[in-house]
């Protein structure tokens, strides 16, 4: 079991490897990055992590040279070094190596970076229980500024979020957009539960395309729960009949308060844990 890294290909312990200081994901927070884990082994939907990756840099203004199968290879080899039973792969690919200034066209790049480490599940309790959120009061990124649909590196907005939610002890804040409508959470998407439906804001509320999210979406009509996408306000999470988050490390995981009150009965409820049990299914059947 370990940490490992790969460099531009070059696979070392993770405590190891060095980028540059000059690297414009240092200097800049110039970087896209991904988050993906492995069922069996193997990592989950590598192929829209990788489209998601490239959209990412391409808003930023640089490709990623190396084609999806040069990832599979690295990541494979990575992985087999790590040895974990199962693994949380990151992937970093930075601008490159500059020389501290808005010279884009001096960057040599980009910087690839893969991550593995061992998985760490959430706490059982998560799933049966519930997890407190709060409604954050830091706004989502504005997508005219920075839009969150591009998954960089620059995490303040998130980070920000994170810490007053942490400081009243919710396990993950949620964000509302410019207009008060409810965006994502800080690492995750939100659905919650309308007259049986589960229903997510649309992606014009400026999120992330998260994989998960696309998967419940497909998934949900497939066991016969129908899921859309909608514009959601805070009082329709109040009035939710069950509300869930959804990432690739937390998959579902149900909401059980929201700033204190209790979603539904405040406990998991029957949709949320069914689209769990049919996530739990397809996702080791969809791994590179
Ligand atoms: N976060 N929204 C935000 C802001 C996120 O950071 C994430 C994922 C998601 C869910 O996306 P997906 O289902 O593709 O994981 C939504 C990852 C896990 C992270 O930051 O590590």
């Amino acid at each position: 079991m370990g940490f490992f890294a790969s460099v531009n290909g070059v696979v070392t312990p993770a405590a190891e490897a060095t980028v540059s200081v000059l690297d414009n994901g240092f200097t800049f927070g110039d970087s896209v990055y991904e988050t993906l884990r492995t069922y069996r082994g193997r990592p989950f939907h590598l192929e829209r992590h990788l489209a998601r990756l490239r959209a990412s840099a391409s808003r930023l203004g640089f490709a990623i040279p190396d084609a999806d199968d040069v990832f599979a290879q690295r990541l494979e080899e990575l992985l087999t070094r790590a040895g974990n039973d199962e693994s949380y792969v990151r992937i970093i690919v930075s601008r490159g190596e500059g020389e501290v200034s808005y010279r884009f066209d001096r960057v040599k790049g980009p910087t690839v970076v893969l991550l593995a480490k061992p998985y760490q599940p959430f706490p059982a309790s998560y799933y049966t229980e519930g997890v407190p959120v709060i409604i954050s009061s830091v706004r989502r990124n504005h997508p005219s500024a920075l839009d969150p649909a591009i998954k960089c590196c620059n995490l303040l907005n998130n980070i920000l979020a994170v810490q007053e939610a942490q400081a009243q002890g919710a396990m993950e804040p949620l964000l509302l957009n410019a207009a008060g409508e409810l965006a994502e959470g800080a690492g995750s998407n939100l659905f919650i539960v309308q007259g049986g439906e589960a229903v997510t804001p649309p992606l014009a509320a400026g999120i992330l395309a998260g994989v998960t999210r696309a998967v419940v979406l497909e998934i949900g009509p497939s066991i016969g729960l129908p899921a859309r996408q909608q514009p959601l306000v805070p009082g329709d999470l109040f009035a939710a009949e069950e509300a869930f988050i959804t990432s690739t490390l937390k998959e579902l995981i149900p909401i059980s308060t929201v700033d204190g009150r209790n979603i539904g009965s405040g406990k998991p409820g029957p949709v949320t844990r069914r689209l769990l049990e049919a996530f739990r299914e397809y996702a080791p059947n969809h791994c590179a």
